[in-house]
């Protein structure tokens, strides 16, 4: 049966433990021609490794793939989000892989019958990146359960972290948040960086949404203090647990929410994660067209 992959929300833990196990089978080396498939990928708002491992794990799958160009469309002729990914239906696309600033888009495609992967819907969720990140996380401890990890940064504004301390929480995980107050929220723990860094088993760190602030959401302050006051230096990674590890979705900007010696060092996962996310990709694919 072919399935949408809107939330991670949707799926059941024994349902992620498949795409885990699948992903894992790709990265060891299983091939799966998908041959005569066609994707389509729609990228409505930004995007460098989401896109493109999508790329990379249809062409691995050998499906024929189409990127849709915003910039060169007839969207700049008032043609409407919906009207345009029902064209694409009409041509006989197998696959969507959509990604919108609008948080629920999909909510507009209930009259489309190809299946839809959601490649991130404003500050909604972000599923493969959820997924990649419990791949990389499983891959380093072998379990979820009782591992501790504290999300650094604009919680706020983050997709990947709602989805992220969903799903986390779900399989066991403690999740805390930190960060400048200004972008926590109410509803998750809250732990000061100091701490998180000496007792958690993950930092992951985030950016700051700067494309999703309003006017009145910017922080009056230098990039220099954002690093030393919620950021990661090697000074901080030298206090954290031997075996804990750093985390990020990307794009991360160094010197302000890590500094440039901590992205490759011995604890950072951040390339990993990328790696990652193409296996994660080829098993949500071959999952979605029911395959
Ligand atoms: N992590 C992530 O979604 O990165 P991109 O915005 O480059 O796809």
């Amino acid at each position: 049966m072919k399935k949408n992959l809107f939330s991670l929300r949707d799926l059941t833990n024994e349902e992620i433990f498949e795409i885990l196990d699948e992903a894992r089978r790709f990265k060891r080396g299983k091939e799966y021609p998908v041959k005569n498939k066609v994707v389509c990928n729609l990228f409505f708002e930004p995007s460098t490794r989401t896109q493109y491992s999508f790329n990379m794990a249809e062409e691995k799958l050998d499906m024929k793939v189409i990127n849709f160009n915003c910039q060169t469309s007839s969207l700049n002729k008032g043609e409407s989000f919906y009207d345009t990914i029902k064209t694409f239906e009409s041509f006989g696309i197998d696959l969507f892989v959509i990604r919108h600033s609008k948080t629920r888009y999909y909510d507009e495609l209930k009259n489309i019958s190809i299946p839809i992967i959601n490649a991130g819907d404003g500050m909604g969720d972000h599923p493969t990146q959820s997924l990649l990140d419990l791949f990389t996380i499983y891959e380093e401890y072998g379990h979820f359960d009782g591992l501790k990890i504290a999300i650094v940064g604009d919680i706020k504004h983050s997709r990947v972290a709602h989805t992220n301390i969903e799903v986390m929480t779900r399989l066991g995980m403690e999740c805390f948040t930190s960060g400048p107050k200004e972008y926590e929220e109410a509803c998750y723990k809250h732990i000061p960086l100091e701490e998180a860094i000496k007792n958690m088993d993950i930092i992951m760190l985030l950016r700051i949404q700067n494309e999703r602030l309003g006017s009145s959401e910017h922080l009056q302050m230098s990039n220099a203090e954002y690093l030393k006051n919620y950021g990661l230096t090697m000074d901080k990674v030298n206090k954290m647990k031997e075996h804990a590890i750093i985390m990020h979705p990307a794009p991360f900007n160094r010197g302000v929410e890590i500094d440039d010696d901590v992205v490759e060092c011995d604890k950072s996962r951040i390339f990993k994660q990328m790696t990652n996310g193409v296996y994660i990709r080829m098993a949500v694919v071959k999952r979605s067209l029911g395959l």
